[in-house]
C-alpha cells in the first residue's frame, strides 16, 4: 500500500487517479460515496502505507494528524495547505509531516531560480470568478482560517521561498474582501444560507537588501493572471498539472530533502499565521 488518502473530494481525486496503480491507493471520506471504508478505524487497519495524505477541509487537518500518529507513530503524512491550526502545532508534529508543495514539482520549476533570483519581482495568482464553493467551508473563517490568503497564497510562498530563500523581511500585509457579487462557476454557486466572511484578495511585500518581492493572490480579479515577473522576464503558469502531484508523491523529500522542507514549511506557516 503506497498511499492512504483522507478526503476524497476535489484534490483527493487528483491524488487517487494520478497514481499509476489504483489498487495501491485507499481513501477515507465521511461521504460514503467517496470512501473505501465505513469507518476511520477500518481505514487505518491493515498494512501501513508509505504515505498518508490529508486532503480534508482545513479545520480537520489537525484532528487527522493526531489520529494517524496515535495509531501509526512513524507515519509520514503530507498535509494539504494551509497546514495545521498554527505554526506551534506544526512544529510539534514536524518530524512526521510535510506540507504539500505541488507547485515545486512542476516539470520546469528549476528554470525559475536563475531567471528571477536577486531582482525585484511580482508573483501573482489572480483568478476571475473562482471563489471555491462560496458559502461553504472554504469561505468560513473558522473552517478555512481565511480566504485566498490561506488558499492560493501558500503556493506563491512556495515559489517565493524556493526562488529567493529566507532573507526577505515581510514589510506589508494587505487583505480585503473585494467581491460582493458571485456568479455561478465550475467552482460552485453561491449558497445564500452559507457563510462568506473571508478575504478574496491578499498581498504581501517582502523586502530584501536591494529589491523587493510582491506576492498577490485574488479569487476574483477583473483579469486572470498567473505569473512570476520582473522588468526583464516573465513566466506564466497554468493550474498545477497532475504530473506535479505524482512527482511530489514519488519524491524522497522525507529523507533526502528533509531539512529544506521543514524549514520552508515553518516559514510558510509563520506567514500564513500572520494572514489569519
Ligand atoms: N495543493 C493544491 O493545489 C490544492 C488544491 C485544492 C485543495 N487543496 C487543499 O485540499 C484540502 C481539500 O480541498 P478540496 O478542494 O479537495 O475540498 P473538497 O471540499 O472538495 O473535499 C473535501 C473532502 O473531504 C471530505 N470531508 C469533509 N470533512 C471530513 C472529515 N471530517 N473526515 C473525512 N472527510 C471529510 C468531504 O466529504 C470531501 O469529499 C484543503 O485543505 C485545500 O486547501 C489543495
Amino acid at each position: 500500500m503506497r498511499l492512504a488518502i483522507i478526503g476524497g473530494g476535489g484534490i483527493g481525486q487528483v491524488y487517487k487517479t494520478g497514481e499509476s496503480n489504483p489498487h495501491e491507493v485507499k481513501v477515507y471520506d465521511t461521504d460514503p460515496a467517496l470512501s473505501d471504508f465505513a469507518t476511520f478505524d477500518e481505514f487505518m487497519a491493515g498494512d501501513r502505507p508509505k504515505h498518508y495524505i490529508i486532503a480534508t477541509p482545513n479545520f480537520t487537518h489537525s484532528f487527522y494528524v493526531e489520529k494517524i500518529l496515535s495509531a501509526d507513530p512513524y507515519a509520514h503524512i503530507f498535509v494539504e495547505k494551509p497546514g495545521l491550526r498554527n505554526v506551534q502545532e506544526w512544529i510539534t508534529y514536524m518530524p512526521n509531516i510535510t506540507m504539500v508543495k505541488n507547485n515545486l514539482y512542476r516539470l520546469n520549476v528549476e528554470d525559475l531560480k536563475p531567471r528571477f533570483s536577486g531582482r525585484s519581482c511580482r508573483i501573482t495568482w489572480h483568478e476571475n470568478n473562482r471563489v471555491p464553493c462560496p458559502g461553504g467551508w472554504f469561505t468560513q473563517k473558522d473552517k478555512a482560517f481565511g480566504g485566498v490568503g490561506q488558499d492560493l497564497m501558500p503556493h506563491l510562498l512556495h515559489f517565493y521561498f524556493y526562488i529567493f530563500g529566507y532573507e526577505g523581511r515581510l514589510v506589508s500585509v494587505k487583505k480585503e474582501q473585494r467581491t460582493d457579487k458571485i456568479l455561478p462557476s465550475k467552482y460552485g454557486s453561491f449558497d445564500p444560507s452559507g457563510i462568506f466572511n473571508v478575504e478574496t484578495f491578499a498581498e504581501l511585500t517582502f523586502k530584501h537588501k536591494d529589491f523587493e518581492v510582491i506576492l498577490s493572490a485574488d479569487w476574483d480579479a477583473p483579469v486572470e493572471k498567473r505569473r512570476i515577473e520582473n522588468d526583464d522576464d516573465k513566466w506564466s503558469f497554468q493550474l498545477c498539472p497532475e504530473i506535479a502531484y505524482v512527482r511530489m508523491l514519488n519524491s524522497r523529500q522525507f529523507t533526502n530533502d528533509y531539512v529544506n522542507h521543514t524549514l520552508m514549511d515553518v516559514k510558510v506557516h509563520q506567514v500564513l499565521d500572520i494572514l489569519k
